[in-house]
């Protein structure tokens, strides 16, 4: 037997078509159709001539698939799970519905499938259930609002200078092993708080095409940290067939807009689309679409930008929301407006080659970047972030107050420091004011470090920010600034809670600013530094 590959579909239908003659009327084949070619997930079918491009259809044995490719005499499709009950010859038929995930709020704190079923050994998933398509148009820009609420990710270098605002899309990029999908982890791991309050900010993890034991690595730390109880993970590994993990990103899409376009706030991290964008060459090569830069197919770029289009912030009003394009049925006496997706895609580049094709593609598509990097990551500066040229073009508008007010000097401080950072390696010859400079930014890189799973609280990064850029940690060893942080905020905490209570929700004056500089001050004395 000829296999997909050596043998050409006109070939295969003619073929067929005298063969089958006779077996369904032209009118029957609108409807149906009959497998030609079946092998790598991919089923080729002669028929179905009124199917329509990622519609569902159904095979023979019950198996599901979404058609992807229409050609003049026939049409490809990815099989859906298992294709081994898929044959040549098994008759097909169309189910006149886009293809769609059944997402249920019992999602929360499971591990499935892109196809919704469960991972996890938990038992099967529970109701009710909504139907929600994979492939979806993004609300249209009547229906959002612009960024203006924080998507607090606990990492200080972040939340300070690439502030994320819910609804934005922020690109984590960097090569392997740079903490990258620590980011996202510790971002996930930073809602627990909003959770607890009853404030929750859904998130789902979308694992594509990393090898299963980082997947179950991942779900573990999740376990651990508290955070599966307001956590959904898709996962679609390396060992899995190429046309789920070209389809988990989309279900996890899915997922996100339920909680959405039902007025929650969602967090929904794709990890990573460079796999992804893999995944979807390969399933284009074997339907023999004709191969572009770097054997992508031509609309490689609008796989991505289709959806990460997909994340919004929603109108408040009700009305207005309810009024939204491409409403899933299922769902739409449930929606509310004022929801979000706010998305963390993450791409892996090679040997930092961000202008590769993906890696451009996704960058122009994303509201910023997050660039880390491995000499940053072996210098022992982690998170590696690369704040100079890591950006977030909405984020700032979601800021706190307190936040913006002492941010802003950061960034200039820390500008200043790595202008002035090359000079100091000639050492001695450097005037007072350019060493002081120096030695700050020192003290404020090592305040930017954080180990992971230590999230921390907004208020907490705003009091331990002030001391360093009011200069009150110049006299500081370096090597103490952790400790400082570490009493620092013990201290505040201890006696100045209603203060810090007030930074949370916004506020800081120049009072406020004396007492923190005392309570500062206090604790440096300790450590045996005088201010
Ligand atoms: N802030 C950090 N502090 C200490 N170790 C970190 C930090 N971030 C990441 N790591 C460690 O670095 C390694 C690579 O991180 P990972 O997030 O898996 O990278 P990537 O997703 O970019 O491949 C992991 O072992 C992780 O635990
Ligand atoms: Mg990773």
């Amino acid at each position: 037997m000829k296999t997909l590959t050596d043998l050409r579909p006109d070939e295969v239908t003619a073929l067929l078509e005298q063969q089958l003659a006779g077996q369904l009327s032209s009118k029957e084949l609108e409807e149906m159709g009959i497998v030609l070619q079946v092998g790598d997930g991919i089923a080729r079918i002669y028929g179905l001539t009124e199917v329509e491009a990622g519609e569902m259809i159904e095979f023979a044995s019950g198996a599901k698939g979404i058609v992807l490719n229409l050609e003049e005499d026939n049409v490809g499709a990815v099989i859906m799970g298992s294709s081994s009950s898929v044959h040549e010859g098994d008759r097909v038929k169309r189910l006149h519905r886009t293809a769609s995930i059944l997402v249920s709020e019992k999602m929360l704190g499971r591990v499935i499938n892109p196809l919704g079923e469960p991972l996890d050994g938990k038992g099967p998933i529970e109701g009710p259930f909504y139907e929600s398509p994979y492939e979806r148009k993004a609300p249209g820009v009547i229906f959002r609002r612009p960024v203006h609420q924080p998507l607090q990710t606990g990492i200080k270098a972040i939340d300070a200078m690439i502030p994320i605002g819910r609804g934005q899309r922020e690109l984590i990029i960097g090569d392997r092993s740079t903490g990258k999908t620590a980011i996202a982890l510790d971002t996930i791991l930073n809602q627990r708080e909003n959770y607890e309050r009853g404030e929750p900010v859904y998130c789902i993890y979308v694992a594509c095409g990393q090898k299963a034991s980082t997947i179950a690595q991942t779900v573990a730390t999740l376990e651990k940290y508290g955070a599966m109880p307001y956590t959904i993970v898709v996962a679609a590994s390396a060992s899995d067939p190429a046309p789920l993990v070209f389809l988990a990103p989309y279900a996890g899409a899915a997922i996100g807009e339920f909680f959405r376009d039902t007025g929650r706030h969602a967090l929904i991290i794709y990890d990573d689309l460079s796999k992804q964008a893999a995944a979807y060459r390969e399933v284009s090569l074997l339907l023999r679409r004709p191969p572009g830069r770097e054997a992508y197919p031509g609309d490689i770029f609008y796989l991505h930008s289709r959806l990460l289009e997909r994340a919004a912030k929603i109108i408040d009003d009700d009305a207005v929301a309810r009024q939204m394009n491409n409403l899933p049925e299922s769902f739409k006496p449930l929606v509310k407006g004022g929801g979000s997706l706010t998305a963390l895609p993450i791409i892996e580049t090679q040997a930092g080659d961000v202008a590769a094709y993906i890696p451009t593609n996704v960058i122009s598509i994303t509201d910023g970047q997050i660039y880390l990097e491995p000499n940053l990551f072996n210098a022992g500066v982690r998170p590696a972030i690369n704040v100079g040229i890591s950006v977030s073009r909405v984020g700032g508008a979601a800021q706190i107050k307190p936040m913006k007010r002492v941010a802003g000097r950061l960034k200039l401080e820390l500008a200043q420091y790595r202008e002035l950072e090359a000079f100091a390696k000639f050492g001695s010859d450097l005037d007072p004011a350019t060493l002081r400079q120096i030695e700050r930014g020192r003290r404020l890189v090592e305040l930017l470090k954080q180990p992971q799973y230590q999230t921390v609280k907004v208020e907490h990064q705003v009091a331990v920010i002030f001391a360093g850029t009011r200069g009150l940690l110049d006299k500081l060893p370096v090597e103490k600034v952790r400790t400082f942080e570490e009493q620092y905020i013990r201290y505040l905490e201890a006696g100045h809670r209603p203060l810090l209570d007030k930074i949370r929700q916004g506020q800081l004056d120049e009072a406020m600013e004396s007492t923190l500089e005392k309570a500062a001050k206090e604790v440096l004395a300790g450590l045996g530094v005088q201010v």
